[in-house]
């Protein structure tokens, strides 16, 4: 973690939670969180779940955001959800081309850099999900891959954005990636991001590393000089555990 970023931990709930367990999660988390935590604290809920946590979460310490966004402003997209409908019902964030919605919803690199371009011009802050497959790291692709998602979504005059990499072997698996390995591929993206939207701007951005992150691995991950804070799923859904990470990702004293 650089000082002189935005430290960001964002939970990312995927298909889980009623709206009971969600407010209840928002009353608790509320609750127990610092009158100033050291992170921006995002919470991705799921699409019913979104007005009811943006109003429970009535918080300046606590932003929401989509799990997906469709190019288009609105229009005839059964199923989507379009930037507009996501400010309407509190967002302020985006996710776009998780692993999951990539791998289960055939979604392209060229399909992510439109979501991202619509989020920006909707006044959403994209995170835009990059991330390697076992079988690619083990054939030594992993930053030809990451390259190739990179360079599909940015480049100069790109608006405000976070990166998040989540190696897809790591996602649910409880296998995270060391924080050597994570570092090094931090630092290899904030590098290409330079190539791409300037290095000022790749100066700034916080790149989160996503994938089994736990109160139990997040100090050893969150130290490294180019892990900017974390998109978490499963240890998200319990707001202990949620918390437990957001106190890690205080400044060393
Ligand atoms: P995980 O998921 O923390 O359950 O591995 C991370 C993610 O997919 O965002």
């Amino acid at each position: 973690m650089n000082s002189t970023r935005q430290t960001v931990i964002a939970g990312n709930w995927k298909m889980h939670k009623l709206r009971r367990e969600a407010q209840e999660f928002c009353r608790h988390l509320l609750a127990n969180l610092e009158e100033k935590p050291a992170a921006s604290v995002i919470l991705y809920p799921s699409f019913p779940l979104l007005a009811d946590v943006a109003t429970a979460l009535d918080d300046p310490r606590v932003s929401v955001g989509g799990q997906d966004i469709h190019p288009a402003a609105s229009g005839a997209h059964t199923g989507d959800v379009s930037g507009p409908q996501l400010i309407d019902a509190g967002c302020s964030w985006v996710l776009c081309g998780h692993s999951e919605r990539r791998a289960d919803h055939c979604e392209s690199d060229e399909l992510v850099a439109r979501k991202a371009e619509a989020a920006l011009q909707h006044g959403l802050t994209p995170m835009i999900c990059v991330g390697e497959t076992a079988a690619q790291r083990e054939a030594g692709q992993t930053f030809e891959v990451l390259d190739r998602q990179l360079a599909a979504v940015f480049s100069q005059d790109f608006g405000e954005f976070a990166l998040a990499y989540e190696p897809v072997w790591a996602i649910g698996s409880g296998l995270s990636a060391t924080p050597e390995l994570a570092q090094e591929v931090h630092a290899f993206l904030r590098q290409r991001l330079s190539d791409l939207v300037g290095p000022e701007q790749a100066t700034w951005v916080p790149i989160l590393y996503g994938g089994s992150v736990k109160p139990e691995n997040a100090a050893g991950l969150i130290v490294q000089p180019d892990i900017d804070g974390f998109l978490i799923g499963g240890a998200s859904l319990d707001p202990d555990k949620f918390l437990a990470i957001i106190r890690q990702a205080a400044p060393a004293a």
